[in-house]
């Protein structure tokens, strides 16, 4: 590539492409400044609805909303250039009807210029996710540990392990024929990741899958130490910068508590200093 030529966002459809190639890499993200820092490193950023446990401190994601989705959603948006976004469709926005799906789906589409949006859930889906791929809205599916369902799945466990493992792949054969361009597998056990990622044509995204996966994607907050409520096993931290900060808010405290800060850099004299 030229040093002018700029290198353009992938589309959903070059994602799918992706298959069986080099790993797609993934995080997600809620503002604009996290946005611009993991733009070049990623091919696609996700605005997912854990925005709401990880910057709201709500205690799952199903509080939240459209509104907050868009607003996080246009934030991202300003933050990237080269990376495909995609926005979590929320609890409650696409799951009683395909024409309530993609009222909502477009509208997230629309208002925050997301490439694509992700839905939750396998074969019940199906139809919904072929509804909104025939008219214009580019679906990533999410199957295994799907946290909009704890209620129903009793919890945040590992999914398809032993029987349920037909019902996994029956999920993702389902979602790939109904027009899914990917499909996100969390907390599956590796050896069935590596099965669904060879049984499909699509890419799959691991969260707690596989190295075998065709890409991976982390919650941008635990992998960089942000937030620190609970660390699943299959975070891995990159990063401390929550001590780091809690750190520098002590610093600054003790400082300020001493009248160390603002030291002289930091104050203005009554008078301009003259130019030379
Ligand atoms: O909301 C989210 O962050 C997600 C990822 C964990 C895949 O859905």
């Amino acid at each position: 590539m030229s040093a002018t030529a700029k290198k353009k966002a992938p589309m959903p459809d070059d994602i799918r492409a992706r298959k069986g190639g080099e790993p797609l890499v993934s995080l997600t993200a809620y503002t604009t400044q996290m946005a611009e820092l993991m733009d070049a490193h990623c091919d696609f950023v996700l605005v997912g609805d854990s925005v709401g446990m990880v910057l709201h401190g709500l205690p799952s994601t199903l509080g939240v909303t459209m509104e907050m989705m868009i607003l996080h959603g246009q934030a991202v948006a300003r933050g990237l250039k080269t990376a495909m976004m995609v926005v979590d469709m929320p609890f409650g926005s696409y799951e009683e009807s395909p024409e309530q799906a993609f009222r909502n789906g477009a509208r997230l589409m629309a208002e925050t210029g997301a490439a694509a949006v992700k839905l939750e859930g396998g074969r019940h889906m199906a139809e919904t996710i072929a509804f909104l791929v025939a008219r214009g809205v580019p679906v990533m599916a999410h199957i295994g540990l799907t946290p909009q369902s704890i209620n129903t799945l009793g919890g945040y466990k590992v999914q398809g392990r032993g029987d349920a493992a037909a019902e996994l792949m029956a999920d993702a054969q389902a979602v790939a024929d109904a027009g899914a361009f990917s499909v996100v597998l969390e907390k599956v056990p590796a050896n069935l990741a590596d099965e669904v990622t060879a049984a499909l044509a699509i890419p799959t995204i691991g969260i707690g899958a596989s190295a075998g996966c065709d890409g991976q994607i982390l919650v941008v907050d635990d992998m960089i130490g942000m937030f620190t409520a609970f660390k699943a096993k299959f975070v891995k931290r990159y990063a401390n910068l929550g001590e780091q900060a809690e750190a520098a808010f002590a610093d600054y405290a003790r400082e300020v508590r001493a009248r160390e800060f603002p030291a002289a850099e930091h104050i203005f004299a009554d008078q301009a200093p003259e130019k030379k």
